[in-house]
């Protein structure tokens, strides 16, 4: 484990604001990824025999076409640890060796302890600091920038990041207008401190909590905590006011991406591919046309995954680069938004040079 000792300070000055303009450049690469899917597939079909909907609505509607749905043995925590292990694996990267973890969920094992701590102990990680965040299906591209943020100011070289969720157990599965949406799935990325020039290009995020009643979990937290009412409502399981949230996509995806890209100096055109958050392919569709580019410029797999929530963009990113069609020196755009609602999108050059 590398532990993190800071500089010392002038006195009245903070050591770590003079990092940036006194040390050379730290930047971050991307060294290792892993994904993990359960392997019970759910197939739109399956669905129409337990809930009145049909394959077509699902397809045409979203682009969905089965999913997978963790098994009574597996909780968030598990899936992160495949994921993360599969990562460090590939980095070459012990886990005693990481400085941080950073784990995008909005389904933890529990409300407390943090999953992060739980995923922290079972990688063998000790005493390594680990962090939930909690912003939604941008959790994972929220986690991404923070963890950059540690590279560039040299508190930390080596970071695991992951995107995970179990929703299944938190949908209601006699609700046809929410259940057939998601998915479970992880996803993970070693990233490691370089001189190399690489990384993070650009990156916005943003939230707009005026809006955060379009997807809610209404009770089983502070304001409304878990009763009999509760239970007999079904007012715990996660509900979302579809139109909107499509809605809030289409008008923030474009706008996010292109910021993005402002803020890392490049056109569209600097970029082999765009990974969105896979929500519903009509919402990926219309991104493509505001951007004026075809849909193979999209990575998409909304199609044998459903709506995997945080988990989404490094599923697909980790996916497509063990089948190498994204190849480690490319340079991408991630674009998110979701729950909150939140928003977020980041150039990221992999490996320059990597084959
Ligand atoms: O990752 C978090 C972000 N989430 C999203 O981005 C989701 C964004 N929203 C969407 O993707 C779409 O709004 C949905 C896919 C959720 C819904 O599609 P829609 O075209 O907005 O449908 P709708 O909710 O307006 O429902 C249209 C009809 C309704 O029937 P009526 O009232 O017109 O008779 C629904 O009851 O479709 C009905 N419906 C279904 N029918 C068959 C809703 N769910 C189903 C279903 N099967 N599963």
């Amino acid at each position: 484990m590398a532990v993190y000792d800071p500089p010392a300070q002038d006195s009245g000055t903070f050591a770590h604001i003079q990092w940036g303009t006194t040390m050379a450049p730290i930047y971050g690469k991307i060294t290792g990824w892993g994904a993990y899917a359960p392997g019970h597939i759910v197939t739109n079909h399956d669905l129409e025999r337990t809930l009145d909907t049909s394959d077509e609505w699902i397809v045409q509607r979203t682009g969905i076409r089965e999913r997978r749905i963790a098994g009574a043995q597996e909780t968030t925590s598990t899936m992160a640890v495949k994921a993360g292990s599969s990562a460090l694996a590939k980095a070459n990267l012990p886990a005693t060796d990481l400085d941080l973890i950073l784990v995008a969920t909005s389904s933890p094992d529990h409300f407390t302890p943090p999953v992060s701590s739980q995923v922290q102990a079972a990688l063998g990680a000790s005493n390594v600091p680990a962090l939930t965040i909690v912003t939604g299906c941008t959790g994972f591209v929220y986690a991404l920038v923070v963890a950059y943020q540690f590279i560039a100011t040299g508190a930390y070289s080596n970071i695991l990041v992951v995107g995970v969720e179990l929703l299944s157990r938190f949908l209601n599965w006699q609700d046809r207008s929410m259940c057939v949406l998601f998915g479970d799935a992880a996803g993970a990325v070693v990233v490691q401190a370089t001189d190399q020039p690489c990384g993070l290009k650009g990156f916005v995020l943003g939230s707009d909590g005026s809006q955060s009643q379009h997807i809610i979990m209404p009770a089983g937290g502070s304001a409304r905590p878990f009763s009999a009412d509760v239970l007999a409502e079904g007012s715990h399981y996660l509900q979302m006011n579809g139109r909107e949230v499509f809605k809030f996509a289409t008008r923030v995806v474009g706008p996010a991406s292109g910021q993005a890209l402002q803020h890392a100096g490049m056109g569209i055109e600097d970029v082999d591919w765009i990974i969105p958050h896979q929500a519903n392919l009509r919402i990926i569709q219309a991104a493509a046309r505001e951007m004026g580019l075809p849909l193979d410029r999209f990575v998409v797999n909304i199609d044998r995954y459903a709506n995997t929530s945080a988990a989404s963009i490094p599923l697909a990113l980790a996916e497509n680069l063990d089948y190498r069609r994204i190849k480690p020196a490319d340079t991408l755009l991630l674009v998110s938004f979701g729950a909150g609602m939140t928003w977020a999108a980041a150039v990221v050059q992999m490996q320059p040079g990597a084959e």
